[in-house]
């Protein structure tokens, strides 16, 4: 065979197994419920927090009119306890006729017209998490289709009350029902964190096929104990975890809690920077109604969002642990740029750690460097000059690194354009042009 035709069967291989909805290129974006407002089903006497539609629509009503929506997030997500008790007289999943009296067809019609998505909670087995009809084996295609029918955009398929044998035929059928109905819906498995999380329990080379993104852990509580629990499992998994996230399938290490009450603003800032290193999705659970303006410009951050949104979609890593209690992440990014957080583990004051671009495996060349959260940029002379960050007791310092000049195998400087004077306009824009580094255009 010809190595042309070699390639071109190699490129079908990879499409033709790929998930076949073209969806979640990059990491989704969004607001979930779960974290923030769990079961609560006491409407008659909790109005304004219990799930119903009305949380939903005063959510997308907040994701189009502040700002959201155009940075990204742009999905809101349903988790569980909308439905009823009972499925209906024909054996479909109905909402709680009471929380949701216009039906979710008419509530993803109203996120629609808002320029959003709508996603829906669902679970392989006999009953949901919260004790609500589950979906059985019986009940997949039934289910896909009713979401279909809804114009729903995008499945939580959690996995409560099913055996490890039975998740896995669930799981890829479910994948297969979701592409028969013709509509694109976004695919989240949960199966994974059902049956451990890791190889050779899970086939992660199987789950890239057949769902858009997967819980690997555990559920996000809100605490910082909780956020190190899920940064130190992702962490300490990575060789394993890192290489099977790419663009249309993620590792989800659930939701941003930032703007709830279990973290500090530095705390907050850690979780958004570590969250976009590990190219995770990006879906708050917190009250978007009364937000602080703190976790407001968090979450909101233009370079941090490019970050985690880059075009090549590929995982962080930790670089560095060191015995400083000082860790360094690296994840690199379009345009030969790069993201660094250095984070500090300590619990004393800020700390003024010392390290070189070198020591971290850059190459030779002249870098800038753009501080996400101050906006500072900073020039060294070289990849071996020394330089300082100060980090604050469980806080984060990050960069995004880009390129100057640097030596090319023919001896001559190939010059990146110095993005310094665009950073002072404010736009995002994601993606790059000619070459030249984008992110703050
Ligand atoms: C599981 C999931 C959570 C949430 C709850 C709902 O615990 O992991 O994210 O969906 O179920 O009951």
């Amino acid at each position: 065979m010809k190595a042309s035709s070699g390639i071109l069967l190699l490129a079908f291989t990879a499409v033709a197994s790929a998930l076949e909805n073209g969806l979640m290129r990059t990491p989704p974006m969004g607001w979930m419920a779960w974290e923030r407002f769990r079961c609560n089903v006491d409407c008659e006497n909790d109005p304004k927090n219990c799930i119903s539609e009305r949380l939903f629509m005063d959510m997308a009503d907040r994701l189009a009119e502040d700002g959201w929506r155009e940075l990204g997030y742009d999905h809101v997500m349903i988790d569980d306890c909308w439905t009823s008790m009972q499925r209906d007289k024909d054996g479909l999943l109905q909402p709680d006729p009471k929380r949701f009296p216009r039906g979710i067809a008419k509530l993803a019609q109203y996120v629609h017209e808002r320029g959003l998505k709508l996603g829906i909670y669902a679970d392989f087995g006999t009953h949901t998490c919260g004790g609500y009809p589950g979906t059985t084996f019986d009940k997949i295609e039934t289910d896909a289709q009713t979401f279909a029918d809804w114009k729903v955009d995008y499945l939580k398929f959690d996995g409560c009350y099913s055996s490890a044998e039975d998740q896995e035929k669930g799981y890829p059928l479910m994948s297969k029902a979701l592409n028969a109905t013709g509509r694109y819906i976004g695919y989240s498995c949960s199966w994974p964190a059902y049956q451990g999380g890791l190889p050779p329990n899970i086939n992660y080379t199987l789950l890239g096929e057949i769902c858009n993104l997967w819980r690997n852990y555990d559920d996000i509580e809100d605490s910082w104990t909780s956020v190190l629990s899920i940064v130190d499992w992702f962490f300490t998994n990575q060789d394993q975890l890192q290489p099977v996230a790419g663009p249309g399938h993620w590792n989800d290490p659930d939701m941003l809690i930032i703007g709830n009450f279990g973290l500090s603003p530095d705390q907050s800032r850690s979780q958004m920077a570590l969250w976009a290193i590990m190219a995770a999705p990006l879906i708050m659970s917190n009250d978007l109604r009364t937000l602080t303006s703190d976790a407001r410009n968090i979450l909101q951050n233009k370079a941090i969002i490019a970050i985690s949104q880059d075009p090549l979609g590929i995982q962080g890593r930790r670089l560095l642990q060191e015995k400083s209690r000082i860790e360094v992440y690296w994840r690199p990014l379009a345009s030969s740029a790069s993201a660094l957080v250095f984070f500090s583990r300590r619990t004393d004051m800020p700390y003024r750690y010392h390290c070189s671009l070198d020591k971290l495996n850059y190459t030779a060349g002249l870098y800038e460097m753009y501080d996400v959260f101050t906006g500072e940029v900073l020039s060294l002379p070289s990849h071996t000059t020394p330089f300082t960050v100060s980090i604050n007791p469980s806080g984060v310092v990050m960069w995004y690194i880009y390129p100057v000049a640097r030596p090319t195998q023919t001896g001559e400087e190939r010059k990146y354009p110095s993005v310094r004077r665009k950073l002072r306009v404010s736009t995002v824009r994601r993606g790059q042009r000619n070459g030249e580094h984008h992110l703050f255009l």
